[in-house]
């Protein structure tokens, strides 16, 4: 069989308008700029307001990676939609995504794997791709999980942020821009963070009554779980690549905390130039993090391209997962 490369055609990316310190945070909290910006580096992030949800940020950041592609929409094979905080479970925030932009010629489908969704649906498209099936996948991430806090609970609301991105990857005969793709998941640690959904069947049980509709997280856990585990899996991840850490130019990892990233870089030896980091902009904006730190290093010149990034995620599940790319001029 032919081999069947993988291209980045295009990026995009949408956040919210809306704004919220961590100043406007102390008004209704009992918490502190100076708290939130030691433990985290989140110094302000963007929310929805009433008319804003998942599909709207979503189609925004699709319709511009769709013309960073130059592609018509009508040549897009499938989308696929990571999210964790869609409005309801059916119909998929991807078929959504596909009413909104009328991409007629498209199945579409949403994963969850929480903030590690990104970097799973890019080893869908690739192995979509290189199956030879499908030639033009466009991927979506996209998270509000300001929807999901609870608002009184300064432990949580202060760490997350609302935002999507998108990548356009199409079939190639003479490029392949994904160099190394590691997923990961333990279900055992499933606990450390949850998100449920409550609903009640046919009452021939007694029926839990108390189950939130919040966010909530285990974070010294998954704290001391990802710094002891990603680092090295970063770096088993080059290396089974058949790169060195030294051919990476930058890293571009999940922004969750900054003292996470810090071990990162730590562990890789990266100087700071080489480590792309926006969560003081933006929090933690789960699937959406990692693109809308990818586009948003491309476009404040952060990253040049004609470079070699590691994009590095964690999150619920436990899920991990990374990929290095290629990326070109023109992406974005
Ligand atoms: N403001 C002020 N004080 C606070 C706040 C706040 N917003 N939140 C907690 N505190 C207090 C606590 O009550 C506690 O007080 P006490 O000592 O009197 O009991 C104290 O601060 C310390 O709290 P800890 O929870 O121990 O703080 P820690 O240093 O562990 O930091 C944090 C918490 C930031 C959540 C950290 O554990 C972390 O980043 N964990 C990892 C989170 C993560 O990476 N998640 C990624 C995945 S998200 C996803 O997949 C959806």
């Amino acid at each position: 069989m032919r081999n069947i490369g993988v291209k980045i055609k295009g990026l995009g990316m949408h956040v919210p308008e809306t704004v919220i310190t961590n100043d406007d945070l102390t008004k209704f909290l009992d918490t502190s700029d100076e708290w939130i910006t030691t433990r985290t580096g989140i110094k302000k992030r963007r929310v929805v307001k009433k008319g804003e949800d998942v599909v709207t940020l979503g189609v925004e950041a699709a319709r511009k990676a769709i013309v960073n592609s130059q592609l018509n929409v009508s040549e897009i094979d499938a989308i696929i939609c990571a999210t964790s905080c869609p409005k309801h479970l059916y119909p998929s925030t991807a078929c959504e995504i596909q009413k909104a932009l009328d991409i007629k010629n498209a199945f579409a489908f949403d994963i969850t794997a929480a903030c590690t969704g990104f970097i799973y649906a890019i080893d869908i498209a690739q192995a979509y791709i290189q199956s030879g099936k499908y030639k033009n996948i466009l991927i979506v991430a996209t998270d509000t999980n300001s929807k999901f806090l609870n608002w009184e609970d300064r432990s949580i609301c202060v760490l997350f942020g609302d935002g999507a991105g998108a990548m356009v990857l199409s079939s190639s005969n003479n490029d392949n821009d994904i160099l190394g793709i590691n997923l990961k998941s333990d279900g055992n640690l499933g606990h450390y963070i949850t998100l449920p959904l409550s609903g009640k069947g046919y009452p021939s049980f007694e029926q839990d009554e108390s189950s939130s509709q919040y966010i909530s997280m285990l974070g010294k856990d998954v704290y001391k779980f990802v710094v002891s585990t990603i680092p090295q899996f970063i770096v088993d991840t080059i290396e089974n690549s058949g790169l060195n850490a030294d051919d990476i130019d930058y890293l571009v990892p999940h922004q969750a905390n900054i003292r996470i990233i810090e071990a990162m870089q730590s562990r890789l030896n990266y100087e700071d130039s080489k480590v792309i980091i926006n969560i003081q902009n933006y929090g933690n904006t789960s699937a959406a993090s990692i693109p809308i730190a990818l586009c948003e290093g491309i476009s404040e010149g952060k990253i040049k391209t004609h470079s070699k990034v590691i994009l590095c995620a964690f999150g619920a599940g436990m899920t991990w997962g990374a990929a290095i790319m290629n990326l070109d001029k023109g992406v974005y």
